[in-house]
């Protein structure tokens, strides 16, 4: 089976470092760069963890970062969650990976425009890249695959009562995404939520005894913290490695087609992804939105990609 091609499209952050850590690891999959966005923190920060977990983890990806503010908004980051620097926690050797000099935004436009249309998009952050692509290349639409995000909520948000973080931090953006008409796989909150790193699972990544497993340790020990202070839960979930789950073994998850739409309104439902789970508005569906994961054979699966590396 061939591998499949995608760009992953991230802003570092714990667990889009998680999701870095697995897409190189499968041979599923074909990781041909990473598009780097500011969102967890500035640009200039999640660059730099890019770097690093590239860097630690040899990943020949090449980083290129993109956008370094939302289309409209006043930026928002997630420190509160991430740290000071978008990736608190684990220290890293003295940093030699330089990123590319070309902007994420021409290279996923460039990328996509060579492709015979067997591209993957896997937004884990806001969507500014992604939305900014299109908009400066409008032809790139039809040569995207599909777009699987990290993103939204059938629920509730978690950076307001109506919006999840990488939307909130971007609606407008998000709102060209899912209004594009590309097929769009969406983990929101609720699916993402039921990824909780308790203590249990990070001793049992330590314990497999390599890097990679450290780093996850690291990672997920600091967001134990965290996770707790701002929202009460027991431990972090890693969100954004579900997407690179889905695309591994879809088979682990529960989806249901769902219109969706975002609320770009100005109140306190700004950033809010809506979805349709009970069909009122009888509109042709545009996203699978996740619903349940098989705790259980993801975490086998994250293991397994943490074991791949020396
Ligand atoms: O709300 C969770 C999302 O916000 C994840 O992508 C996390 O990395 C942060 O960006
Ligand atoms: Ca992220």
């Amino acid at each position: 089976m061939t591998a499949r091609k995608i760009i992953l499209d991230c802003d570092p952050g714990h667990d889009d470092a998680i999701a870095m850590l697995m897409a190189n690891a499968s041979s599923k999959i074909d990781l041909l760069g990473i598009t780097i966005v500011a969102g967890n923190q500035t640009l200039a920060k999640t660059a730099h963890n890019g770097l690093n977990v590239a860097q630690l983890l040899d990943i020949d990806a090449k980083i290129y970062p993109g956008m370094p503010q939302p289309l409209v908004r006043q930026q928002v980051v997630a420190g509160n969650v991430h740290g000071t620097t978008g990736l608190d926690g684990p220290v890293f050797p003295e940093l030699h990976r330089e990123a590319e000099k070309l902007n994420g935004v021409q290279f996923i436009i460039d990328t996509l425009m060579a492709s015979d249309g067997d591209i993957t998009l896997v937004p884990t952050g806001p969507l500014t890249n992604i939305a900014t692509a299109m908009r400066m290349e409008p032809l790139i639409v039809p040569k995207i695959q599909e777009i699987v995000l990290m993103g939204g909520a059938y629920g509730t948000g978690n950076f307001t009562p109506s919006a999840e973080f990488n939307i909130f931090a971007d609606p407008e953006a998000a709102r060209v995404v899912f209004k594009s008409g590309v097929p769009i796989v969406m983990m929101g909150l609720d699916l993402t939520n039921q990824t909780v790193c308790t203590p249990d699972v990070i001793e049992r990544m330590e314990a497999i005894g390599n890097k990679a497993g450290k780093l996850f340790g690291d990672l997920m020990r600091f967001t134990l913290k965290t996770q707790f202070e701002e929202f009460g839960l027991e431990a972090g979930p890693i969100h954004d490695a579900t997407t690179i789950g889905y695309l591994i073994d879809p088979t682990m998850f529960e989806m249901q087609d769902m219109f969706v739409e975002v609320d770009i309104n100005r109140g306190p439902c700004y950033g809010r992804t809506v979805c349709d789970e009970l069909n009122v508005l009888k509109q042709t569906p545009n996203a699978k939105v996740g619903k349940k994961i098989d705790r259980d054979k993801f975490f086998d699966l994250v293991a397994d990609c943490i074991k791949t590396y020396k």
